[in-house]
């Protein structure tokens, strides 16, 4: 499908094209995978047990030049998340639940999100894990969010953070693929998304119909290969 054409909405509701598994692509990205059930204690010293299998995450920082700035896109950990659920809750029309920013820096690796930082501000920052990608043994990345402040956009940060998603991932060899949901009417994100090379597989009818206010309710199912640009 085109972009031309999608931005027109001529697409068949639900129309797939490829390989793209649409039970998979109904999972809604503002709900994370269910967390494990808590260890039950059970013997004196459990508990300490349990702590220690708690993961620290080492927070790692990668300096790279952005239209000009020069951006820090730093992983996210325990102590730095809060910053983008802030951003997050000041650019997204959705809101995500403790459960989600948790398991941002806690299931999913730290080489699948990043903050974008100038000057030692949050400017913007990204959120993807690693799902199954219908086919077997095939993984690919979803992103769950994607947020640039707005007096920070245009000058490449977005690009940044998708790109330095798609590079580790690409060069990890876990996933084959990049994918994620945006809002038939988000004719920004879609025009970004088409720059940065991905492809529109299916629209969704009211697949935000569980986010009040989210108007149209709709989606598009984006795709875009890993490795050798598409
Ligand atoms: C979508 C978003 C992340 C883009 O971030 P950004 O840092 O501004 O993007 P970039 O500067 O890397 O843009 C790269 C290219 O994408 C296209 N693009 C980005 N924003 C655009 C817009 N508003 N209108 C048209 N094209 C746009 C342009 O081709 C741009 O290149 P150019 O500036 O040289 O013309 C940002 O607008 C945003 O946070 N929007 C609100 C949240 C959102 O919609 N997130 C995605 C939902 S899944």
């Amino acid at each position: 499908m085109s972009w031309d054409a999608a931005q027109r909405g001529e697409a068949a509701s639900g129309e797939l094209e490829g390989e793209i598994d649409l039970a998979d692509a109904l999972q809604p990205p503002w709900l994370p995978p269910p967390l494990p059930p808590p260890p039950v204690l059970e013997a004196p010293g459990a508990a300490a047990a349990v702590c220690a299998s708690v993961p620290v995450r080492v927070r790692t920082e990668q300096r790279v030049q952005c239209g000009g700035y020069e951006i820090v896109l730093q992983t996210i950990d325990a102590d730095n998340v809060e910053a983008l659920r802030a951003l997050n809750a000041e650019v997204l029309p959705v809101t995500y639940n403790d459960a989600f920013y948790t398991s941002v820096w806690r299931d999913h690796g730290p080489e699948l999100s990043c903050l974008a930082l100038v000057d030692g501000a949050v400017v913007g920052g990204i959120a993807c894990r690693l799902e199954a990608a219908g086919e077997a043994g095939q993984q690919r990345v979803y992103v769950m969010t994607l947020s640039v402040r707005e007096a920070w956009r245009r000058a490449g940060i977005g690009s940044r953070l998708v790109e330095a998603i798609a590079e580790r991932a690409a060069a990890g060899g876990a996933a084959g693929s990049m994918c994620l949901h945006v809002q038939t009417s988000n004719d920004a994100a879609l025009r970004f998304y088409g720059r940065a090379g991905f492809h529109v597989h299916a629209r969704i009818e009211r697949y935000y119909a569980h986010n009040r206010g989210v108007d149209p309710p709709h989606a598009f199912f984006l795709r875009r290969l890993l490795g050798p640009r598409q």
